[in-house]
Formats: C-alpha cells, sequence, structure tokens
C-alpha cells in the first residue's frame, strides 16, 4: 500500500508533523509506505491564466515542468494525502497553484483508483471549511474517504493541545482502516450526471473546447466498465436534457 503525501507548507512544522502522525498510526494498521513531495521541491511553475490546458489539451501548455510527473505518482498511489496550511483563510498560494496547474482535471478527471485525505493544518476554525472545499475538486475522480483539521496556535494550552492530538490520532486511525478495505471505483449518480453535462457540453461547443470534445466524444463513461441498464439510461437522459438547454442558451 503506498501513499502519496503532497503539502504546501513551505516548512516542515504543523502540517508535516501531522502527516508524521497520520503515518505512525497508519503503520500500526497496515503494510504501507509513505511518500513526502514537497511543493517547494518541486518544479510547479506558476500557472499563467492562458487557458490552453482546458481548451486545446494539457499537452499545449508552455510551460515545461513536474507536472506530469507528479501525477504519474499519484496515479502509481494507493492513498494520496493532500495537505495544506491555511493562510488567511484558505489553502496556501502554494497548494492554489498546485490547484490551479490541474485545473483541467475538474474537465477531465482521472485518479479513479485512489483515495484522498484533505488535511488541512490551522491556527484556529477561521478558514477551515473554505480551505477544505478548495482541495476538494482537485481529486478529480477520487475518492474522498478523510476530511481532517488540526489547530495549532501558539497559544493553546496543554488539554487544547491534548484534544488536537487525540482527533487527529482518531480520524488516523479510521483513515488506517479505511484503506485497507480493498476499493475499486463505483459510479455515483454526482458522476453519472457529471459525465452527462460534459458529455451534452463538447458536443454543442466543439470550436472552444477541442481537448474536452477529444475526451468525451472517446467515452462511454469516465471508466471504462460495465454500466447498468438505470445508469445507462440516467447518462442517456442527463445527457438529452443538458444538450437541451445547451441549445435553448440556458447552460
Ligand atoms: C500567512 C499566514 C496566514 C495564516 N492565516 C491563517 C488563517 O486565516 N486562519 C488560521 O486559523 N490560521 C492561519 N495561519 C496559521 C497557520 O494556518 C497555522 O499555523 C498552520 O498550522 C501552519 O502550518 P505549517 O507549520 O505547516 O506552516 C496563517 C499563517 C500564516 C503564515
Amino acid at each position: 500500500m503506498k501513499i502519496l503525501a503532497i503539502i504546501s507548507s513551505p516548512r516542515k512544522k504543523n502540517t508535516y508533523n501531522a502527516i508524521k502522525t497520520i503515518e505512525e498510526i497508519h503503520k500500526k494498521y497496515d503494510d504501507c509506505e509513505y511518500e513526502y513531495l514537497f511543493l517547494k521541491n518541486a518544479d510547479l511553475k506558476p500557472c499563467i491564466g492562458c487557458h490552453v490546458c482546458l481548451t486545446k489539451g494539457e499537452e499545449f501548455c508552455p510551460l515545461k515542468d513536474d507536472r506530469d510527473a507528479i501525477i504519474d505518482k499519484i496515479e502509481s498511489a494507493d492513498g494520496v494525502i493532500l495537505a495544506s496550511p491555511n493562510h488567511t483563510m484558505n489553502v496556501n498560494w502554494r497548494m492554489k497553484n498546485y490547484i490551479d496547474r490541474y485545473s483541467y482535471l475538474m474537465h477531465r478527471p482521472r485518479y479513479f483508483h485512489q483515495r484522498f485525505m484533505l488535511l488541512i493544518t490551522s491556527g484556529s476554525f477561521q478558514g477551515i471549511k473554505q480551505a477544505i472545499n478548495a482541495l476538494a475538486p482537485i481529486v478529480s475522480g477520487g475518492k474522498i474517504i478523510s476530511k481532517i483539521s488540526v489547530m495549532n496556535s501558539p497559544g493553546m494550552n496543554d488539554k487544547k493541545i491534548k484534544n488536537q492530538l487525540r482527533k487527529l490520532q482518531k480520524k488516523a486511525k479510521k483513515f488506517a482502516k479505511k484503506m485497507k478495505k480493498p476499493y475499486s471505483y463505483r459510479p455515483s449518480f454526482g458522476y453519472l450526471i457529471w459525465f452527462s453535462a460534459f458529455k451534452a457540453l463538447q458536443k454543442e461547443e466543439t470550436k472552444h473546447n477541442t481537448a474536452d470534445f477529444k475526451y468525451y466524444s472517446q467515452k462511454k463513461f469516465f471508466v471504462d466498465m460495465e454500466l447498468t441498464f438505470g445508469q445507462r439510461a440516467i447518462l442517456k437522459i442527463f445527457e438529452a436534457l443538458f444538450g437541451f438547454l445547451v441549445r435553448i442558451g440556458i447552460v
């Protein structure tokens, strides 16, 4: 079992320590290997907002760096921890850049075999929810099995520190147990709707978005799998509905 921890903190402190605790606990329950990827050491250049990855395709991105090597790492892991400190009520800038550089994966998802933990360390409650919500879309087809927030403010008394540690240990144990169970992707209603919406959109807007067109026109569903009659019917009905909404200009 391989876990990849992607850490956006510029220092090896609260966020790193929280993951170390998770690793220690996980290793009590399962034979697992943790790899730490510090975004400050990765060559992931700032997104220049050219839209090319979204429209023409990620292969045309003018930035040449570690972007695809990081994807390879994620795809060879069973579990991924996306971890950021809360900076001004959101993820920090390095994690935001990570999110933007992989924004196209929200159009054309791919991590269907991975399970994710979203982790935020913070000085207080302020902004934890926004930061977790910012991380969620970038799991790109993966399953979020754990959301953890850990508070570490300098003024915290011993009782609060102990409570936070206990909470983290409990959540880490749950994560370990969930990771231990075999996992195979099952399409939820939300994914069926997502697929039908994008499939309908790309049919109508091929001129602007050739990358989505290529992705969706070649697929019956995100994952090449046997769908039930009901699932196929949902795809057909919603594709027709979204197609109609696009044509009359509502979507
Ligand atoms: C620039 C900056 C902004 C921060 N903004 C917030 C914030 O809005 N809310 C909060 O609760 N903590 C905030 N914090 C505190 C950090 O989230 C907290 O100390 C975190 O655990 C640091 O993680 P690290 O040790 O891995 O860097 C901020 C810290 C920094 C440096």
